[in-house]
């Protein structure tokens, strides 16, 4: 190959921009550090543009077709989905590898029952079998390729003209006439948007498969996420059987619905009332527990927030934390020892989500206050209480969303008191719930710790 047939291009690691010059700081995107070069082969082929496509005419608004959605007919997929899959739509599927993705794209392309193609470019067809038979998938229309290469992955598609594609993963297909290796952020952006083109012009559907490593080394998933239709992400504790699949993106539906899994040798089960599964370890009067209900999407759920404060012995104190923002933890702790002279200097303080599911809604502050107090006093919050409302930095208490459905969750599961947020306004029956409106958090400390 001529040299001067290549050219060198920079790829942002972030978004996937390309820019003829090296820039310090992106200018698409504005993170820093993110450029790095990338040679593209000048070489002619097929697939770098240079494929003639046929111009679609333009149609009468009135004469399109809405896609097909159909239901994958697995209840919580189809919840985070909003009701499906859409024929011609491009799904990402991301997550730590080991999580599950491959699992749950069998078994959706199994729950789906439309004729369908498995591309396994990262196991061998062989391994993906004996997956498939571990958990008991025998479909007839489910066919199995080995390939990796995005050309015959794309002929492979044209001809079997399935209605649903999974490709697994992202991160090893590639197309040789790319000077860079298989997932790297060239490549990544190539293939899929080749996938892309396929899924819109024949109306197939594709699930892509992304592995994410911690910090983002891989550049792909990310990048993804502007490219396609719909972002699931896969998350959980790996310690714990629970998965939680959550869509961060989504054309057609909305956005942070979760669905939540068992993991076990069977592959993923739904879990319909995940409320009594967080909740199911837990143990009766242990300082340190406060119980929060959290909305998912529509979906409350009740969660378990475990603190455990005890004596820092060496240098600087320890801030350990488990499916909260760290710097929320901070500022909690910084109101504490403001507000309420609960030192926490010389304190070690260790903040844990029971069962994997992460919150960034500051609804969730008073029951991280509540089990940090708990655990720093060494006494017991009362079993049967729930917290929830904001805090800010005067140490007041602040109102929340949706209020209404998250104690209606609380009093099915036998809940008997609610400390709430003063300026809540609630519509709902309540009956059996007693609710305890606070303004600050030194009324909630009082309310706690009387004396
Ligand atoms: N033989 C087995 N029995 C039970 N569980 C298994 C078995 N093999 C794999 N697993 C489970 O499946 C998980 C891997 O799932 P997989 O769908 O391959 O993840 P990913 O595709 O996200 O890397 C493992 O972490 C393990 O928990
Ligand atoms: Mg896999």
């Amino acid at each position: 190959m001529a040299k001067s047939s290549s050219q060198l291009v920079y790829l942002c690691n972030a978004c996937g921009a390309d820019f003829p010059k090296w820039y310090g700081q992106c200018p698409a995107c504005h993170e820093w550090g993110t450029l790095s070069e990338f040679t593209v082969s000048g070489r002619k082929s097929k697939s770098s543009g240079n494929r003639k496509t046929a111009t679609a005419p333009a149609a009468r608004l009135s004469d399109h077709r809405a896609p097909r959605r159909y239901p994958t007919r697995i209840g919580e997929v189809d919840r985070v989905l909003g009701g499906g899959l859409l024929s011609g739509a491009l799904v990402l599927i991301g997550g730590n590898p080991g999580i599950g993705k491959s699992t749950l794209a069998i078994q959706i392309l199994h729950a789906c029952g439309v004729p369908a193609l498995y591309i396994s470019a990262e196991e061998s067809p062989d391994q993906v079998a004996m997956r498939a038979k571990r958990l008991k998938i025998t479909a007839e229309s489910l066919w199995l390729s080995g390939e990796a290469e995005i050309d015959a992955i794309e002929d492979a598609i044209r001809k079997e003209k399935p209605e649903l594609v999974v490709i697994d993963s992202i991160q090893t297909v590639y197309n040789p006439d790319l000077d860079s290796l298989p997932g790297s952020v060239g490549q990544i952006r190539d293939c899929a948007q080749r996938l892309l083109q396929l899924a819109k012009s024949i109306s197939v559907t594709i699930l892509i498969i992304g592995h994410v490593t911690k910090e983002g080394v891989i550049a792909g998933p990310r990048m993804l996420e502007h490219m396609v239709d719909t972002v699931l992400y896969l998350e959980g504790d790996e310690r714990h059987n629970y998965r939680i699949l959550r869509a961060v993106k989504n054309r057609f539906g909305a956005t942070h619905e979760v669905g939540v899994f068992q993991m076990d040798a069977t592959g993923l089960t739904e879990v319909t009332n995940p409320s009594e599964l967080f909740l199911q370890e837990r143990l009766a009067s242990v300082p340190g527990s406060a119980i929060y209900p959290s909305l998912e999407g529509t979906r409350p759920i009740l969660v378990e927030v475990q603190a455990l404060v005890t004596v820092a012995r060496f240098g600087t104190p320890q801030r350990n934390v488990n499916g909260l923002d760290y710097r929320r933890l901070a500022m909690l702790l910084a109101v504490l020892e403001k507000r309420m002279n609960l030192t926490m200097g010389n304190r070690d303080v260790f903040v844990n989500l029971v069962g994997g599911l992460r919150v960034d809604d500051p609804a969730i502050d008073l029951a991280v206050l509540a089990a940090v107090a708990s655990s720093a006093r060494d006494i017991a919050l009362p079993e049967r209480l729930i917290f929830i409302g904001e805090v800010g930095l005067a140490g007041e208490v602040r109102s929340v969303s949706q209020l209404d459905k998250r104690l209606r969750e609380a009093l099915s599961l036998g809940f008997e008191s609610a400390i709430i947020p003063f300026r809540s306004q609630l519509k709902a029956n309540l009956k059996g719930l007693k609710l305890i409106p606070v303004r600050s958090v030194r009324d909630v400390m009082n309310t706690l710790f009387p004396g």
